[in-house]
């Protein structure tokens, strides 16, 4: 039999986060919607990678995320077991996220800065500043396992984490897309092939 005062239970239990309190002054209809939406963007991004066009930034660059994610995703599991060939793990990320970044950073974001309208311009330079953070986190973790710290590791692989989710996301959702927008397809070529050239 249902309490008679399990709704307000319900609204008291600790886990309703402020994000879900104020999901729910939106009307359902509207999240329902709001829902579709995002569900349709996820299913045209994917159907646009799954498509797979070689002059995509969007779709070389996001290859290249799923790539690095894995070697993240092995990283962590080194370090949680304090294996010692996670330094290995961390070497192999660390050149091919720097690689990545470094494109990015000197090839990807001038290309398109220079097309770019004000507000696309101020979205790259967040991504720019993004990268330094990550580079120093890279760089910590390092030092942390050089001195076999890996309780320090295990927290700084799951802020590293937190800032590629992030990253990467406001990436595929932004600059790529961006750049497959505005270069035209040579210009695009171009880019990828130099990206392509390690
Ligand atoms: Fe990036
Ligand atoms: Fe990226």
């Amino acid at each position: 039999m249902i309490p008679e005062n399990w709704k307000s239970n319900f609204e008291a239990m600790p886990d309703r986060s402020q994000k879900s309190r104020s999901m729910r002054r939106i009307p359902r209809s509207v999240r329902t919607f709001q829902g579709s939406i995002g569900l349709a963007r996820q299913l045209h991004y994917r159907y646009h990678r799954m498509m797979s066009d070689p002059d995509s930034v969007d779709d070389a660059l996001g290859k290249d995320h799923e790539r690095l994610d894995g070697l993240l995703h092995q990283l962590k599991a080194g370090i949680q077991s304090n294996a010692p060939a996670a330094r290995k793990t961390l070497a192999e990320l660390m050149g091919q996220l720097v690689h990545h970044m470094t494109w990015e950073d000197e090839v990807l974001f001038p290309a398109v800065k220079e097309l770019a309208g004000a507000k696309e311009r101020r979205s790259i330079e967040s991504l720019e500043i993004d990268h330094e953070r990550i580079r120093d986190t890279l760089r910590s973790l390092e030092s942390s396992l050089a001195a076999g710290d890996f309780e320090l590791a295990r927290s700084l692989v799951r802020w590293l984490d937190t800032l590629l989710r992030g990253h990467n996301y406001d990436e595929e959702h932004g600059v790529y897309v961006d750049a497959d927008r505005l270069l035209t397809p040579a210009v695009r070529r171009a880019l990828i092939e130099r990206f392509a050239a390690r």
